[in-house]
């Protein structure tokens, strides 16, 4: 059995991530700032720990590894959130906030772990970016700044942590009916227009998501490192497609 930390694990697509990895052989140390939610959807994966951590805390983190007490296999960094707002109106501590938890989350969770995993001379990280991190969209603040930068931080790590046996890669989800985007896709108009504009005429779901990183994480992608995995069902290239025509 391997050993999988996901961060943001009690929601959405991370407590979906650690449910796919329960099911494939991986204890899955499940973290996240929510305690509440965290441990009530843990007791229903196996193979699971739920330890409480906030991504943007050294501290925490330092001891939410220690209580995790093995060195991952695995490192899932799926924590982060979206502050709406339009850019001459967000806060500068909002905008702060999306960096924070996205980007350097992910760069403080690989950073405490990293030691052991370089000792290993194995591994496997994947970070969780978004369409936003390649094409951003109005009125979310740091968020597509956030995911852009986790973009070059995985093509960042891939080459300083490849040498030692360290694979990382990124993934960015395109309209995912989970998470924070479910209250998006809860208004009926707004999931028929989104779901019609993907080329697949449909909307992803979390699972697609957790596929993609089980994908990245086996043996099947042994030689994929620094890669952005799109999971969009095409959307990102579709805007010429979508030009009106007479
Ligand atoms: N749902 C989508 O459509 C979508 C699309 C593209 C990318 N993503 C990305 O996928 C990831 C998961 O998103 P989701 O849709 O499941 O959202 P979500 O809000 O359901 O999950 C995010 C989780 O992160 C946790 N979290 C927030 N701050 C934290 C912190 N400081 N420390 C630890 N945990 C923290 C939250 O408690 C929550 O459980 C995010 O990185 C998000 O940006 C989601």
């Amino acid at each position: 059995m391997k050993n999988a930390i996901v961060t943001g694990a009690s929601n959405g697509i991370g407590l979906e991530i650690s449910k796919k990895l329960s099911e494939n052989d991986y204890h899955v140390g499940m973290i996240d700032v929510d305690k509440e939610n965290l441990f009530k959807e843990s007791e229903n994966i196996s193979n699971s720990v739920a330890i409480e951590g906030d991504v943007t805390n050294e501290d925490s983190i330092k001891n939410a590894l220690d209580i995790f007490n093995k060195t991952p296999d695995l490192i899932v960094n799926n924590a982060g959130i979206v502050i709406f707002g339009g850019l001459e109106e967000q806060s500068i501590e909002d905008f702060k906030k999306s960096v924070d938890v996205s980007l350097i989350g992910s760069y403080l969770v690989s950073r405490l772990a990293i030691t052991s995993m370089i000792k290993k001379n194995s591994g496997c990280i994947i970070n969780m970016s978004s369409i936003n991190g390649v094409h951003p969209g109005p009125g979310t603040g740091g968020y597509p700044p956030a995911k852009a930068g986790i973009v070059s931080l995985t093509q960042q790590m891939s080459i300083e942590w490849g040498p030692y046996g360290i694979r990382t890669n990124s993934i960015a989800p395109g309209f995912i009916d989970a998470g924070m985007s479910k209250p998006i896709y809860a208004v009926n108009k707004v999931r028929e227009l989104r779901g019609n504009a993907v080329p697949i005429k449909k909307l992803g779901e979390a699972e697609d998501i957790a596929n993609a990183v089980l994908f990245l994480a086996s043996d099947n992608a042994s030689y994929i490192n620094g890669h952005n995995l799109v999971v969009d069902g095409g959307v990102i290239n579709s805007v010429l497609g979508q030009l009106p025509r007479d």
